[in-house]
């Protein structure tokens, strides 16, 4: 480590007490350095409009910014040690080039706001990413539906064999639970979409910066006023991010059970094509889903990373270090949780369904809540109704397509309600 912006005269560096303090940081921040860049450039920008740097300065400064960021874009500018974060290896490229116009850039700056413009940018990069996701995943699951909402299937519940359902039934659940999703990704945006660059310390400065022009150029929704909140939104809006993955993993965890009970022997329903099965390294004749358990997985990570900064964030008002440890669990439970859902919507289109192993699993016993339902329709009371239904004698094979089409209930087989789904799918998608 070369460069340390805070070296005075007379302080003595320990290396190993820097390694330490550095942590991965240098490493994580390659996840965060073009983000810096887009800010510093912002920052820069603001300094000129306040008359800190002339206007030949700010065009000096903006050419190194983008040759840098193009080096990074082409892996020419890796960083590594020689830096003690991000935030030096940029203000130091700076001063290597521009000399005493480098050495302007961090006036009325702090590391601590520009780790976290910069962490918020990318954090509001990962909720579109993860909002286009779920609607990829909705749309595989609500073309599915609309095609077969008549496909007969078991219900169950408790996992005993209840009525009569359908695949489209089970495609509609997910797909409106991915519309959802999608839904929670861009509100979450909405929430954390607060520019902090211009807190500084988290304290302000006394500089009439442009905030509000700044936070615009970079995109912002709007300007995240209270220096000292936004060092406590810092952990804060990272968690709100990972929930939002969390909720989409969430139900990519019950998805996957389901696949994996029905890819089973016993179940039999489903085809999984080859490319998601793996073999076994002693058991030749063995098939496995690991792709789907792996999804199911998936969400450990994503909470296992909230749960880990919810720790951090044990600590008084302002910055303090330990944030630091925010930025690891971020980026690995959101690149976990966003590479697990991009998988899913391939593996949802090509999923067969065995309807011989699906006819074979509907049984007698499962038209009896339709039998209860059209006896107290024909006028005797619910409770007696159901006595008479319960009655194994009066099972017989029933039609289940029959039953799935008088299934009329608003949002059930006979009703789908699947045009109310796609017109929020389509709200969300654009
Ligand atoms: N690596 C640091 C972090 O992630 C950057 C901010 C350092 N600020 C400070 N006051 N030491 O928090």
């Amino acid at each position: 480590m070369s460069t340390l912006l805070w070296q005075k005269d007379g302080v003595e560096i320990d290396a190993r007490i820097q390694r330490f303090l550095a942590g991965d940081d240098v490493v994580l921040d390659r996840e965060f350095l073009r983000y810096d860049i887009r800010a510093s450039r912002e920052h820069a920008r603001g300094l000129a409009a306040i008359g800190i740097l002339s206007a030949e300065e700010f065009a000096r400064i903006d050419g190194v910014l983008s040759r840098l960021d193009g080096d990074v874009e082409a892996g020419r500018f890796v960083l590594d040690e020689r830096y003690e974060d991000g935030h030096s290896a940029i203000e130091a490229v700076l001063i290597e080039e521009l000399g005493d116009t480098g050495r302007r850039i961090h006036t009325g700056r702090s590391r601590n706001d520009q780790v976290l413009v910069a962490t918020r940018l990318w954090l509001l990069d990962r909720l579109d990413a993860l909002r286009a996701l779920c609607v990829d995943c909705a749309r595989v699951a609500l073309d599915r539906a609309a095609d077969e909402m008549l496909q007969p299937m078991p219900g169950y519940t408790h996992l005993q064999r209840a009525v009569v359902s359908s695949t489209g039934a089970w495609w509609a659940a997910w797909a409106e639970a991915f519309v959802d999703n999608a839904w929670r990704a861009r509100q979450t945006r909405e929430w954390i979409d607060a520019d902090p660059l211009g807190t500084a310390a988290g304290y302000g400065i006394n500089l009439p910066l442009p905030r509000e022009a700044t936070g615009r150029a970079l995109g912002f929704g709007r300007m995240q006023a209270s220096p000292g909140y936004a060092q406590l939104s810092r952990g804060k809006f990272e968690m709100a991010a990972l929930e939002a993955v969390g909720a989409a993993l969430l139900d990519v965890r019950r998805l996957a059970w389901d696949l994996s009970l029905f890819t089973t022997s016993e179940f039999g329903f489903v085809r999984m094509p080859a490319r998601y099965v793996t073999g076994s390294s002693i058991m030749p004749n063995k098939r496995n889903p690991d792709a789907i358990e792996l999804l199911r997985a998936s969400y450990a990570p994503v909470a296992a990373a909230r749960a880990e900064i919810e720790q951090v964030l044990s600590l008084p008002s302002g910055y303090h270090r330990d944030l630091q440890f925010t930025k690891g669990p971020v980026v690995r439970g959101i690149e976990h949780g966003l590479a697990a859902l991009a998988l899913l919507p391939e593996l949802l289109r090509s999923l067969e369904w065995r309807v011989e192993a699906l006819d074979a699993a509907l049984e007698p016993s499962m038209y009896a809540t339709d039998l209860a339902i059209d006896l107290a329709r024909q006028g005797i009371p619910f409770r007696e109704a159901y006595v008479q239904a319960a009655d194994p004698a009066r099972w017989a094979a029933g039609d289940a397509v029959g039953s799935l089409r008088a299934r009329v209930s608003p949002g059930a087989p006979g009703a789908p309600a699947l045009d109310a789904v796609r017109a929020r799918l389509d709200a969300i998608a654009s």
